[in-house]
């Protein structure tokens, strides 16, 4: 078992737990994530890990309520715990394996949307604590939706804040801060991390391939076992299948079909949307998901 040693509603419908996995927390690096399940019967859930403490092992999860499963969890206090704790899984941030002195001399931009701001996190983090200054720009419905300001505000190079009904900072969507730096203000950018959802990581895309900046972004589709066998989180990226959990979570973000990826999160949602897929797809449905029955 898992314990909870911290419980904290962060916005409406959005929770912050420390999680004491030491051996997760040891293994740790950002960009990657764990998949918990509250019991024995309990769905398995995807997290993005917003932290983590190799000597204390503790993992930070922040997670949003989306259905049953996230409500649940949501009641969970301190000294309750996950039945598991999985992780941690898929591939961390690419830059984490570059030359430092490499890295150094990129200047980085990560734009977080609302929720995403929990991933972004501990990559801000590393690079502070490698000695790197990243840009950040924040984007948020409204100011009671905003999260981790102070905790991002300590690691970030430079912190812009939006909000889409400019109740706090400034009015407008994260593309316009983006746009306002480069276009306005000259400020060059090697590299841009986007994590937030779907459709913000599209038009950061769209964006940044019209500047001219390389962009990654963490795809966040419907995940099952997490192992690369249920098909569930199967993605296209250029002219590959590739599979968000095993492959990424991190891609080429002017390389990911996001339209293709929105909606096949609509369709696994329903049992007819699983069994169309399952006729598109074929072989990528191992029926390790338990939902949509396999190829057979
Ligand atoms: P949100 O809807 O509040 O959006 C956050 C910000 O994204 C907005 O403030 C805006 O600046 C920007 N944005 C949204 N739509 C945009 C558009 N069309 N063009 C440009 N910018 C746009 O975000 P939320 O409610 O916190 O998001 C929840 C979603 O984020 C869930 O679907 C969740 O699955 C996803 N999520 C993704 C990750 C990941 O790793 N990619 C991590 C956590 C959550
Ligand atoms: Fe990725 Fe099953 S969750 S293949």
């Amino acid at each position: 078992m898992y314990r909870i040693v911290k419980a904290e509603k962060l916005a409406d419908k959005i929770y912050l737990m420390d999680v004491e996995a030491p051996r997760v927390a040891r293994a740790c690096e950002p960009g990657e994530f764990v998949i918990v399940k509250t019991d024995e019967t309990g769905e398995r859930i995807p997290l993005t890990i917003c932290d983590y403490n190799q000597e204390t092992g503790i993992v930070t999860i922040v997670f949003q309520i989306v259905g049953a499963s996230t409500q649940k969890m949501a009641a969970l206090k301190a000294g309750d715990a996950f039945q598991d704790f999985v992780g941690p899984l898929g591939c961390a941030s690419e830059f984490v394996h570059e030359d430092l002195d490499v890295l150094k001399n990129k200047k980085m931009l990560f734009v977080a949307g609302g929720v995403g701001t929990a991933p972004v996190y501990p990559q801000v983090k590393w690079l502070r604590d490698h000695g790197i200054d990243a840009d950040v720009i924040v984007g948020a419905k409204t100011k009671d939706m905003l999260i981790l300001e102070d905790e991002m505000r300590a690691v970030a190079g430079n912190l812009y804040i939006t909000t889409d009904d400019g109740s706090y900072v400034r009015k407008g969507m994260v593309t316009d801060v983006v746009k306002d730096l480069v276009e306005n203000q000259g400020r060059h950018y090697d590299v841009c991390v986007a994590i937030g959802p779907m459709i913000m990581m599209k038009f950061v895309c769209l964006l940044t391939k019209e500047l001219n900046i390389p962009t990654v972004v963490s795809m966040n589709p419907i995940m099952v076992d997490g192992t690369g066998m249920c098909g569930a989180c199967r993605l296209t990226v250029g002219d590959q299948v590739k599979f968000a959990c095993v492959d990424g979570p991190e891609f080429d973000g002017h390389l990911v079909n996001f339209d293709e990826a929105m909606k096949r999160q609509q369709m696994y949602r329903t049992e007819e949307g699983r069994a169309m897929l399952r006729l598109k797809e074929g072989d990528t449905h191992h029926g390790g998901c338990g939902h949509c029955g396999g190829d057979e």
